[in-house]
């Protein structure tokens, strides 16, 4: 299987790997396809995500995925970043071989939960 030397650099270089100890939002997504699970932690001001770490239970493209959603994420506001893509997330990190683009669901989802949750409970401010 081919990686793209983007791939791999996020695999073997994760960034934001870890938690926000009191995050603004928090969310997990589980993959139906291979059981593997990633949670993205978020701190947002004045609308925008200024931090946000990942941890995942998942293979390297869930690892580089979830690295290159961070780094897409960070400075957006919170519509902005409900925008990205599974494939945004692929394409940013030069495509994925086809039995592992189910992997990038993990990262996309588990920030859009980490969004919904922060909605939640900011729904009155
Ligand atoms: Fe489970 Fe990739 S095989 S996330």
């Amino acid at each position: 299987m081919e990686y793209s030397e983007k791939v791999m650099d996020h695999f073997l270089n994760p960034r934001n790997v870890g938690e926000i100890p009191d995050p603004d939002g928090s969310g997990e997504f589980g993959n139906p396809v291979c059981g593997d699970m990633t949670h993205v932690y978020i701190k947002v001001e004045d609308g925008r995500i200024t931090d946000i770490k990942f941890k995942t239970f998942g293979c390297g493209a869930a690892i580089a995925t979830g690295s290159m959603i961070t780094e897409l994420a960070v400075g957006k506001t919170l519509d902005e970043a409900l925008a990205i893509t599974r494939d945004d997330v692929a394409d940013a990190l030069d495509g994925l071989p086809p039995v592992k683009l189910h992997c990038s669901n993990l990262a996309a989802d588990a920030l859009y939960a980490a969004i919904r949750d922060y909605q939640a409970k900011n729904k009155d401010s």
